[in-house]
């Protein structure tokens, strides 16, 4: 099927290569023109695992190709619509100017009987607000809310755990347009459909909801095991073996009670302080208000990493030698929005720390941004002479191939902070370290 994407972010270039990875021909299209010009050299413009495999593959096929030129998406069945919704400067709501903008872009060039199938995070209202635009030019509005998790991006897409698409409905079942509209995406999802992945039909709304709940939830699950540890950190107790042990009932289960400095991302923070402003225009703040304290207990978490540090080191952070593992906000990928890392790097500086700061893919992102700290690539480099090491993205190369006594080989002091509860305090301990632990004792 031919295919547009219109936004070549984290979430539609990958789409678009996915895409075209199961068959279908595919244009994405983005303003940015250097992000285009990469792209079509089969260049990814951020690190993703699997992600340049795909696109040099699809380039080569001819299936996928990129511009700038809105009036490439004619032509094209479905178009997915992937631009960014960040949050508004000066408030917590979703900014939408830039679906609004690729809306009213891809009008012009629309065909009766097209597709469009919104996949931004918006707040819920925004497809029953666009779908008049979109119905005036003959074609149907979709809303397919996306799930994907960087570092796993490719997999997710190409083989989503579900997939949900809001069409027009009328008295809780989609009309004869809209249960048309999900036969054209079930076919574009056809490997994934013919495997038997869950493909609900359901409302605007709904699928909206879906998707924002699906975050709210998640990042209440991660503060929840957050505040745990606050608790396990005034009682002695050790939040890493309690999450092991409420994990093992399946009804919680373990996954997401990583306890640690907290979520960040260009998703969570954002999604669900845009939930909790819609829910107010709604007039159903208090419903989500629990997601204010889930976004308190998520930030208090970074004091708390700081805090450990600087007592850690007799309670003055001044000319001591910091190093700091990582920079992303999780591991395998090199997105630095919202990091927790770096915000804990740049609040060591600022307490008059010296601060080296590596990572294994994010030291030029974060080095835009924060050109105050010093980034060195080597891990190794990174570690000499430090009075305090504190590993904050739990990558393969500080959880695992660290070990504590080649780290004692190359740094000055012997403290380690563990800023997501990933190394063997145990082994690091045995080694001579002095190791402390996210709400552990
Ligand atoms: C998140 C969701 O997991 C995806 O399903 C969703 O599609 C995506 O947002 C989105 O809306 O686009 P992502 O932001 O890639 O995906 O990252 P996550 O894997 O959810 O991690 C978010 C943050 O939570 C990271 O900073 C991570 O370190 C932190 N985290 C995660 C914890 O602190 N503890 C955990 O146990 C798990």
């Amino acid at each position: 099927m031919r295919l547009s994407v219109i936004g070549c972010g984290y979430l539609g270039a990958v789409h678009a290569a996915a895409m075209a990875s199961i068959g279908h021909e595919v244009v994405g299209i983005d303003v940015d023109e250097r992000k285009v010009a990469a792209l079509s050299k089969g260049e990814a413009p951020f690190f993703e695992p699997g992600l340049q495999e795909i696109l040099t593959e699809g380039i080569a096929s001819g299936r996928l190709s990129f511009t700038t030129d809105m009036s490439a998406a004619a032509g094209a069945k479905v178009h997915f619509v992937g631009v960014g919704t960040p949050q508004q400067a000066g408030g917590y709501a979703a900014d939408l100017t830039y679906v609004d903008a690729a809306i009213d872009g891809l009008v012009p060039h629309l065909a009766p009987g097209d597709i469009v199938a919104g996949k931004s995070t918006v707040p819920v209202g925004t497809a029953e607000r666009l779908a008049p635009r979109v119905s005036a030019a003959g074609a149907t509005l979709v809303w397919n809310p996306e799930f994907l998790r960087e570092g796993w991006a490719v997999q997710d897409t190409v083989d989503p755990d579900r997939l949900v698409a809001g069409v027009p409905s009328e008295d809780g079942a989609p009309t004869a347009e809209g249960a048309t509209a999900a036969d054209v995406l079930r076919e574009v999802y056809h490997p994934s459909v013919a495997k038997g992945t869950p493909f609900i039909v359901t409302d605007y709304a709904t699928a909206e909801l879906v998707k924002v709940s699906a975050n709210a939830f998640l990042a209440t699950k991660i503060s929840f095991i957050n505040a745990m540890a606050e608790i396990a950190e005034v009682t002695g107790a050790d939040v890493t073996t309690l999450a092991d042990a409420i994990g093992h009932d399946a009804r919680i289960g373990r996954r997401f009670l990583g306890a640690g400095i907290g979520f960040g991302g260009g998703c969570l923070p954002k999604d669900i302080r845009a939930f909790s402003a819609r829910a107010e225009e709604l007039g159903r703040g208090e419903s989500v208000a629990f997601l204010r304290e889930i976004d308190a207990i998520n930030l208090r978490r970074r004091d708390r990493a700081v805090d450990l540090v600087s007592t850690a080191l007799g309670g003055a952070l001044f000319k001591k030698n910091i190093t700091v593992l990582g920079a992303a906000f999780k591991p395998h990928s090199d997105d630095i929005r919202d990091s927790p890392a770096l915000d804990v790097a740049v609040r060591l500086h600022g307490l008059g720390a010296w601060v080296t700061i590596t990572d294994p893919a994010a030291i030029e992102n974060a080095r835009r941004i924060h050109p105050q700290l010093n980034y060195v690539e080597d891990r190794d480099e990174a570690l000499r002479e430090a009075d305090a090491v504190i590993v904050v993205t739990e990558w393969d190369e500080y959880r695992r191939q660290l070990t504590p006594e080649h780290a004692a080989s190359l740094t000055r002091g012997r403290i380690v902070i563990d800023g997501r509860n990933c190394l063997d305090a145990a082994a690091w301990r045995a080694a001579g370290w002095t190791y402390h632990g996210m709400g552990r004792p």
